[in-house]
């Protein structure tokens, strides 16, 4: 069965390791998933106001997209010990309005980076947490959390190409695509 699959990063910088698992994953996907990226940097702050007035375009496209999608990959870094703001905000965002949203039955998995040695464990603790107040069906593992991502790239730096971590991430998609047909 074709499966479309939404993924999330959770970085804005260009040269974020995040966005570099995030590549990685789409490359070991398999191959009846088309994965495809939504953007999250153009969405407002959540904002009631800005809600009441109707969803703003990006906000639209941002649970269009969660919605359609077979499953959702969220990747993400850790900033003090939690969640970027950003990512936050879009889940806020995809929460609303909590009796019909999108994130309700959804299959999701969770996946982080950082040169630290947790691999982004924290965040991807909130963010499950987030999840699961909103019923939606997180992947409970295997978990994918990189540690010492910096160290872990191609000689070029443009790339996530460690042995371990490749392995990993097959046995992540993989793991994600079983659990995926669990719902449908
Ligand atoms: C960090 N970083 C970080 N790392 C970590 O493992 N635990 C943490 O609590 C934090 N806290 C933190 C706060 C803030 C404000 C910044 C900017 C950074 C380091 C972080 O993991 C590192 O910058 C990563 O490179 C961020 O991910 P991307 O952008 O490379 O995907």
């Amino acid at each position: 069965t074709n499966r479309s699959i939404a993924i999330i990063c959770g970085s804005l910088r260009k040269d974020s390791y995040n966005r570099k698992l995030m590549n990685l994953i789409s490359e070991k996907a398999p191959d009846h998933w088309t994965v495809s990226e939504i953007q999250i940097e153009t969405l407002p702050f959540y904002n009631a106001d800005i809600e009441a007035e109707g969803d703003p375009e990006s906000v639209h496209m941002l649970k269009e997209a969660i919605g359609h999608a077979d499953g959702v990959i969220v990747v993400t870094p850790e900033y003090n010990s939690g969640t970027p703001a950003v990512l936050k905000n879009a889940l806020d965002w995809a929460s609303r309005p909590v009796k019909t949203t999108v994130l309700k039955q959804k299959p999701f998995a969770i996946a982080g980076a950082s040169p630290g040695g947790a691999g982004s464990a924290h965040s991807q603790n909130q963010v499950r947490q987030t999840l699961l107040t909103l019923d939606a069906y997180t992947m409970p593992g295997p978990k994918l959390l990189v540690s010492a991502v910096h160290q872990k790239l191609n000689d070029e730096q443009t790339a996530l190409n460690d042995e371990g971590t490749v392995r990993r991430v097959e046995k992540f998609v993989t793991s994600f695509d079983a659990w995926i047909n669990h719902f449908n």
